[in-house]
């Protein structure tokens, strides 16, 4: 079984981007972003309607690291301490060697390559430090920005599961991708 041994919360770099943990502080940040239907259109999770819902989210993700059970980052731009996005590993197989990973970002910053940076950083972790044998992504196929930054590290399409999900009144289809520790290079 795989050991989640984080003693501290490991901050991670890429050439623009520091990756550090999600705080209190990134609560007004959460909030905007989460509660923005452009960002969340293709994630069948509701709108945040308060700043209490984000302050719930941010405990939510701090409990998930004390307690070794997933991680996430915030995502900053180096020179700024203001989160623009998260990403991470937000359910974990310990028994299956087994992560999913999950990106979100500021509309405000979409198209500049920030999360090609985060995601091949948050790759390398999840294969070299957490062990991973395999990382999949769950995407709502018509979400073409997600689709593709998948392709583009290496991940193949398993999966294509129609009307899978009921979410906001409609059936939405749902497909899988996965990337195996012995395909990562
Ligand atoms: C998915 C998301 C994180 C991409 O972030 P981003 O920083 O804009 O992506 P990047 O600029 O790093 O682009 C990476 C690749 O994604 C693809 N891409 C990005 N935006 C795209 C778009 N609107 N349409 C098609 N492909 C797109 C490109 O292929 C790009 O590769 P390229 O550099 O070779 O062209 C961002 O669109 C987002 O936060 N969406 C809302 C949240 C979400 O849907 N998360 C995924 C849930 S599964």
């Amino acid at each position: 079984m795989l050991i989640l041994s984080f003693d501290k919360f490991p901050v991670l770099e890429t050439e623009r981007l520091i990756l550090r943990a999600i705080s209190q502080g990134d609560v007004p940040a959460m909030f905007y972003q989460r509660s923005k239907r452009e960002l969340m259109e293709y994630i069948s999770i509701p709108l945040l309607k308060s700043k209490r819902d984000a302050e719930d989210l941010v405990k939510n993700y701090q409990f998930l690291f004390e307690q070794k059970i997933s991680i996430s980052w915030a995502i900053t731009v180096k020179g700024s301490p203001e989160m623009i996005g998260t990403v991470g590993y937000p359910r974990i197989s310990k028994e299956n060697y087994r992560g999913e990973i999950g990106y979100s970002l500021d509309p405000a910053y979409w198209g500049k390559g920030y999360m090609n940076e985060a995601v091949g950083e948050v790759l390398k972790y999840g294969f070299n430090n957490l062990k991973f044998h395999r990382i999949e992504a769950v995407i709502n196929p018509e979400n073409a920005a997600s689709v593709n930054l998948a392709l583009k590290h290496g991940f193949v399409k398993e999966a294509y599961f129609k009307d899978y999900t009921f979410f906001d009144g409609e059936f939405w289809d749902t497909a899988v991708y996965s990337l195996l520790a012995s395909n990562y290079r």
